[in-house]
């Protein structure tokens, strides 16, 4: 029998991914999301994309009484928690919000896993927990340093819950993961990031500004201390990320001990290198401008990969041009909708 993972926040840009290489891997992915952030013909997408019907249940992660009726019907081998709010802006406009949804929904999981015994819980964490990192490439023995918006501390906050859980047992086993830069989206072009509203992040906003959706491209700061003056980001393609997350639980089906690890190329871009894999990729011209800085932003960042890839026996396979090709392939097919 297969096993069933839970994967809160399923129909989300990464749950989506993961879902697929879940199904390759011959586990049995279980979705439950609140579509807060995402829509629910997400799911007829992966049913073209995989021929599986997959089970979803519509229920927000804090309605705890909801939740223990899936858990009773579906006793889950592990859970993959990706449901949480994550946009970085609002989270400064509204703290409630992010500590509610994002504390409430882990606290909710790891009491139900307690109740349920499901031993392995994977955990979508960031790389904001290091803030401005004092050495690059940065590893995971570098400091938590204090957190830049409420949606930074909820990560922060949240990997103590589950230290803190671990130790006392209420928690058999976790793999956290500090995700970097996600971009692109499947290959297929039939699913990836649905970016509600104007988006923040790079990669969407160039994608929009490519289909005329926006009219140009603010890149923030060209007077940064990098080799073109614009800032530095590790971008990971989806694709790849989906896969740490099968490893992960791989990993924590063999009974290894849990830890917090760096999920990134090892790779650093910048903005402008990022804008011209874009263009040359796809063999256009975007149309961008050198603006002000954002205020807040990270002058560089990249992960020091060799933990993940050996604790893992994982390696990211895309390229940045990869992820700008399916990214731009996406949004095509966005386009057509
Ligand atoms: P996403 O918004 O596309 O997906 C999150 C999903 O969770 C959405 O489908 C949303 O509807 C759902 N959700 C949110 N709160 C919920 C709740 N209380 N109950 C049920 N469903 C809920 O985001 P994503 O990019 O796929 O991110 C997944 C996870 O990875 C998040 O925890 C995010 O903080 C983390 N992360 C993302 C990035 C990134 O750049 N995308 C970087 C680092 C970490
Ligand atoms: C953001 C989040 C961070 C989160 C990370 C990954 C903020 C302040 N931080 O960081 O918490 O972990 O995403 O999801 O939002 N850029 C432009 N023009 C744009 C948009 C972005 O030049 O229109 C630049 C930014 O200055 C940055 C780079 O592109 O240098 C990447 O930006 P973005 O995609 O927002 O990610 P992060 O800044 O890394």
């Amino acid at each position: 029998m297969k096993t069933k993972i839970l994967i809160t926040g399923g129909a989300g840009y990464i749950g989506s991914h993961t879902v697929i290489n879940l199904l390759k891997a011959g586990y049995e992915p279980i979705i439950v999301d609140n579509y807060c952030n995402s829509e629910e013909w997400i799911l007829d997408q992966l049913h073209t994309l995989t021929g599986e019907k997959i089970k979803n249940y519509k229920a927000d992660c804090n309605d705890i009484e909801k939740l223990d009726t899936i858990f009773k019907n579906e006793q889950f081998g592990g859970v993959i928690h990706f449901a949480a709010l994550k946009a970085v802006g609002t989270s400064v406009l509204e703290p409630l919000n992010y500590y509610k949804n994002n504390i409430g929904s882990l606290l909710s999981i790891i009491e139900l896993m307690a109740k349920h015994s499901v031993p392995n819980l994977v955990f979508s964490s960031s790389c904001t927990v290091y803030g401005e990192a004092d050495y690059l490439p940065v590893n995971e023995q570098h400091p938590i340093k204090t957190a830049e918006s409420p949606y930074g501390c909820t990560k922060q906050m949240c990997e103590q819950i589950i230290n803190d859980c671990l130790k006392s047992n209420k928690l058999n086993s976790a793999v956290t993961l500090r995700y970097f830069n996600p971009v692109g989206a499947h290959p297929s072009g039939l699913i990836g990031e649905l970016p509600l509203g104007t988006p923040n992040n790079l990669v969407p906003f160039i994608t929009q500004t490519a289909a005329g959706i926006r009219s140009e491209l603010t890149i923030f700061g060209n007077d940064y201390n990098t080799k073109d003056g614009t800032c530095v980001r590790d971008y990971i393609h989806v694709v790849d990320l989906a896969e740490a997350h099968v490893k992960a639980l791989d990993y924590l089906g063999d009974n290894k001990p849990s830890v917090s690890l760096n999920i990134g190329t090892g790779r650093g871009s910048t903005v402008l290198e990022t804008v011209k894999a874009f263009e040359n990729v796809n063999n256009l011209k975007l149309n961008y401008k050198i603006g002000a800085k954002r205020e807040g932003d990270i002058e560089q960042i990249y992960a020091e990969t060799s933990l993940s890839e050996k604790t893992l026996n994982w390696k990211t396979k895309h390229s940045l041009e990869d992820a700008m090709r399916d990214a731009w392939n996406w949004q095509k097919y966005l386009g057509t909708k």
